[in-house]
């Protein structure tokens, strides 16, 4: 099974998501793509969950407003391409903190293993905008990413811990229940 974060969707079965996967189905074979199930994002979530759920989430927002659906799922797949663990990475000497230098990363990863529009460049190398202040989004795709990255970040940190916490309020329930 293969799902975003807060989707129903299965995106190899129901009709929604098999829309998407034709589009992003030779990125999500990719051995490299997959290889960012090696680290962890947010919380629990791996990087190629986060990319995923950014992905789709892209996919269905541009495809609502008529932009282009496709660049916005396949860039959204590869946004956070750097391939490394960001929470031990120590920046070389001279070099900027993850937060700043992540997104050239990717798009250079990017641009090494797969044919990458100009549109899906500018949605790679400038989805950390604010952040990145000097990487202002040209395109209306990129602005999606901008505000998705963000929600994706939100969910994969809030979700996991009220799920602990509902956990730990029904196991203190039922031990009540049962003394
Ligand atoms: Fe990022
Ligand atoms: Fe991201």
């Amino acid at each position: 099974m293969l799902k975003a974060i807060g989707s129903k969707a299965d995106l190899l079965v129901d009709r929604e998501g098999k829309g998407y996967y034709y589009m992003v189905s030779d990125l999500l074979e990719n051995e490299l793509v997959l290889k960012m199930k090696e680290y962890i994002h947010h919380g629990d979530t791996t990087c190629f969950q986060h990319c995923l759920n950014v992905s789709y989430y892209n996919y269905r927002i541009c495809r609502f407003f008529s932009l282009n659906a496709r660049a916005a799922a396949r860039a959204g797949l590869l946004h956070d391409l750097f391939l490394y663990d960001w929470h031990t990475h120590k920046p070389e000497k001279g070099e900027r903190l993850h937060g700043f230098t992540h997104a050239e990363t990717a798009l250079k990863n990017a641009k090494e293993n797969f044919y990458i529009s100009e549109l899906e460049g500018d949605i790679i190398e400038k989805h950390m905008f604010p952040l990145n202040i000097t990487a202002v989004p040209r395109y209306r795709e990129t602005v999606v990413i901008v505000l998705v990255d963000k929600y994706c970040g939100l969910l994969e940190t809030v979700i996991p811990r009220m799920k602990r916490i509902v956990t730990v309020f029904h196991r203190g329930e039922s031990k009540k229940r049962s003394a």
